[in-house]
């Protein structure tokens, strides 16, 4: 039995499955909150079927003890703490820290992991080489997916992934350069030379710093800005077993290394369902504002069964009620319009539509409200973030959750290889035919 599963309650027979006039009894698994699941891992042993659940929406693919999703109710918390209260009171390393090691960082434990991120801030200079290789029409997550894989070509090291004296250096060295790796592509395809780190600099300070700090210039880091930027990565550092991380789960589970494991869940936020909403959400807005901002057409094509076009940023796949983040995240808008005059015609499109969204029954009888991305985009483009880049700072926000569901997975003892079965629907066997016979 594995560590997680300690804390997990067993009732055994506690349903049953008829098939071809047997009953098949199966156990029920409840975990800390009680959530209950059938427990079907011998269920094909058993009864000789499989069970078909495309997109896993029923399927609960592994134990965790990281983060706590209650979607009915609007309830997100990491190893038991609100994110009502992380947000509020937590600085993104001590979040980090929390989620990799499970419980929130003393003094020391706090200075020693933030020196260790101090220490490994810099890239190989032999990496810098690589990003001359890029357009300057590149994707920045295409980047930043290839570089986090580069990385274990630096350590070779990090390639055992059961080596336990180098997983903490590992993941210290990838949470501390992944910053570096995106400042760096962000200067690359602006042309601006490369800002190095300043270990003096908080963890979003010296982000920040990289991002937009010029030779031509003194650069003063705001710090409201960083407690926003701070605000906006614990919000988006675990959300459980979406997208990306069950694709750095499924990479590891062949005990491939960390960074090869996340440059995979890179590839998977980069797409317009999972991390790339709030960049949709900005096109969305700006399309609707280029359109004469008419509001109700769009909430009306959104209606439109005819139509693929959705409302970006609304939506979520596991909250049917409210996302908690959603709330918090409005507050750091305000915060950020406030502090930097803003007066940005997108945003006064956003607030009617969501207005006109949360007060139209197609929206409510489906329990659409505003997830994460519907504010995130809009307060990236304040700060100066180009809409491209707003999923790679979705990627530095996911990155402690990544790891720490890497790392519970691999020391896991009843750990195996990820590989689910399917219902072939293809063509019976047939007989091959000669090329010159075919029509
Ligand atoms: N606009 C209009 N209608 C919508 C929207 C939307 N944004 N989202 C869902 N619906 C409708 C669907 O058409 C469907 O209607 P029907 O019952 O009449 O057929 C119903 O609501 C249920 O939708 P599903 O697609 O079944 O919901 P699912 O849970 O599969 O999808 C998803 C969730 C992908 C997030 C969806 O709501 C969506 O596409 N939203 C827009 C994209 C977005 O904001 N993604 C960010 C997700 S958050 C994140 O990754 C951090």
């Amino acid at each position: 039995m594995s560590e997680q599963e300690t804390s997990l309650k067993r009732h055994s027979g506690a349903a049953a499955f008829q098939y071809r006039g047997e009953e098949n009894a199966l156990d029920f698994l409840e975990g800390s909150e009680g959530e209950r699941g059938a427990d079907i891992t011998r269920f094909r042993r058993n009864t000789g079927i499989v069970t078909y659940d495309p997109a896993l929406a029923n399927t609960a693919a592994t134990t965790s003890a990281i983060t706590y999703l209650d979607g009915e109710n609007g309830i997100l918390r990491y190893r038991g703490y609100a994110i009502e209260d992380l947000a509020e009171r937590a600085s993104f390393v001590e979040t980090a820290y929390l989620l990799i090691y499970g419980e929130l960082p003393s003094q020391a434990e706090h200075d020693g992991f933030s020196r260790a991120l101090s220490d490994h801030s810099l890239l190989h200079e032999d990496m810098k080489r690589f990003y001359d290789g890029y357009p300057m029409t590149a994707h920045p997550m295409a980047i930043l997916s290839a570089m986090v894989n580069s990385l274990s070509t630096f350590y070779p090291e990090s390639q055992d992934a059961l080596n336990l004296e180098e997983r903490d250096r590992t993941i210290v060295r990838l949470l501390s350069k992944l910053r570096t790796i995106a400042a760096f592509a962000y200067k690359k395809l602006h042309g601006q030379p490369f800002t190095y780190p300043q270990n003096h600099l908080s963890y979003c300070g010296n982000f920040l710093h990289m991002m937009f700090a010029l030779p031509t210039e003194t650069y003063e880091v705001d710090e409201d800005l960083v407690k926003v930027l701070n605000q906006l990565l614990i919000l988006h550092a675990d959300h459980e077993q979406n997208c990306s991380t069950h694709t750095v789960r499924t990479v590891g589970s062949a005990q491939t290394n960390l960074f090869a494991s996340v440059s995979a869940g890179i590839n998977a936020l980069w797409g317009v369902r999972h991390g790339g909403a709030n960049q949709a959400v900005v096109e969305m807005l700006e399309r609707i504002h280029a359109d004469g901002g008419d509001v109700h057409k769009w909430i009306n094509l959104a209606k439109d069964k005819d139509s693929d076009f959705r409302l970006m940023g609304f939506g979520h796949r596991v909250y049917k009620n409210y996302d908690p983040r959603a709330r918090i995240i409005k507050q750091a808008a305000d915060l950020t319009f406030n502090k930097l005059g803003v007066r940005d015609p997108l945003l006064e499109i956003a607030l009617q539509l969501e207005e006109a969204a949360l007060s139209d029954d197609y929206f409510i009888e489906r329990n659409l409200y505003p997830n994460v991305d519907f504010y995130s985009g809009l307060i990236y483009r304040a700060m100066g973030v180009p809409t491209n880049f707003f999923t790679v700072l979705f990627a530095l926000g996911r990155l402690p959750g990544w790891i720490a569901h890497w790392k519970e997975q691999i020391e896991d003892p009843s750990m195996r290889i990820t590989r689910p079965r399917q219902l072939y629907t293809g063509p019976h066997q047939r007989d091959f035919t000669p090329m010159s016979e075919r029509d």
